[in-house]
């Protein structure tokens, strides 16, 4: 059966499609390139690594469609959670944990973290109760467990659920700015663009709850030298954290507190 959507988007595609080559008078070797390229895409990727989606977000491309989709545009003052991009790591099934507990399965060093705050209704300020946070990020060495055969399975991933006061807090780690996997095809093309491949320090977060709009975020650390220069261009200003020095806990040099502020659908 026809796809309705799909009749409405090729059209406009293949449009910008040749008017591109006419444009930019593209002949059949570099046309052959970017055969190559898609393909070499295609054998890197697997369930470790998505080349495919590394490719659109050095492009800027999900960067665009979740400012277009939730319609957030550079932003200021109270509004509710801001999305930012999903990324090519993120896993289904993290671990669950009781709140108050760490994600981090193996010390492998780096600034231990506790990150607290609250889930709430955008609209009326109350609590939300069962809310979801799945949360992600690398290790110091800038990798996902996935990519880092030292790393624990499930290392630095979990997901929290919130009690009636909404409030939610665990350990996890201050983040480390690290390159996208430059090693492959995006890698290549960043390099003959002459672009860095670097991301600056960030937690990844789905925050989710029955009955509101789930945000897919990350939050970036404010004294990071990578802010303004984003290889995937995912930052927003209020999605800018401060991390500040912690006493008298053992177990975290550093407190950061976030709230999220939930839209009902
Ligand atoms: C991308 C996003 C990430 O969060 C990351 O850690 C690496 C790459 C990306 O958008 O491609
Ligand atoms: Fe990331």
């Amino acid at each position: 059966k026809a796809n309705k959507r799909l009749a409405q988007l090729m059209p406009s595609l293949v449009r910008h499609l040749h008017d591109f080559c006419r444009e930019n008078e593209v002949t059949v070797e570099e046309w052959s390139q970017s055969v190559e390229f898609l393909n070499e895409c295609g054998r890197m990727s697997d369930d470790k690594r998505n080349e495919g989606q590394l490719f659109w977000d050095i492009l800027g491309v999900e960067s665009l469609v979740d400012e277009i989709t939730y319609k957030v545009a550079a932003d200021s003052g109270e509004k509710p959670t801001t999305t930012a991009i999903l990324g090519p790591f993120w896993r289904p099934n993290a671990p669950i944990y009781p709140m108050g507990s760490s994600t981090i399965l193996k010390d492998q060093g780096g600034d231990v973290t506790h990150m607290h705050g609250s889930v709430t209704d955008f609209t009326t300020g109350k609590p939300i109760t069962n809310a979801e946070i799945d949360i992600w990020h690398t290790a110091p060495n800038g990798l996902y467990e996935q990519q880092d055969p030292e790393q624990p399975d499930m290392n630095l991933r979990g997901r929290f659920y919130t009690p009636d006061s909404g409030d939610y807090d665990f350990y996890c780690l201050r983040p480390t700015p690290y390159p996208i996997p430059f090693d492959g095809p995006a890698g290549k093309f960043l390099k003959l663009l002459d672009r860095h491949p670097m991301r600056p320090a960030h937690i990844h977060f789905i925050i989710s709850a029955k009955g509101y709009k789930p945000v897919v975020t990350q939050i970036f650390d404010r004294r990071d030298e990578w802010l303004g220069n984003d290889s995937v261009f995912a930052v927003k200003d209020s999605l800018v954290v401060d991390f500040a020095p912690k006493q008298g806990d053992e177990k975290a040099g550093f407190d950061l507190k976030y709230d999220f502020k939930l839209v009902a659908v």
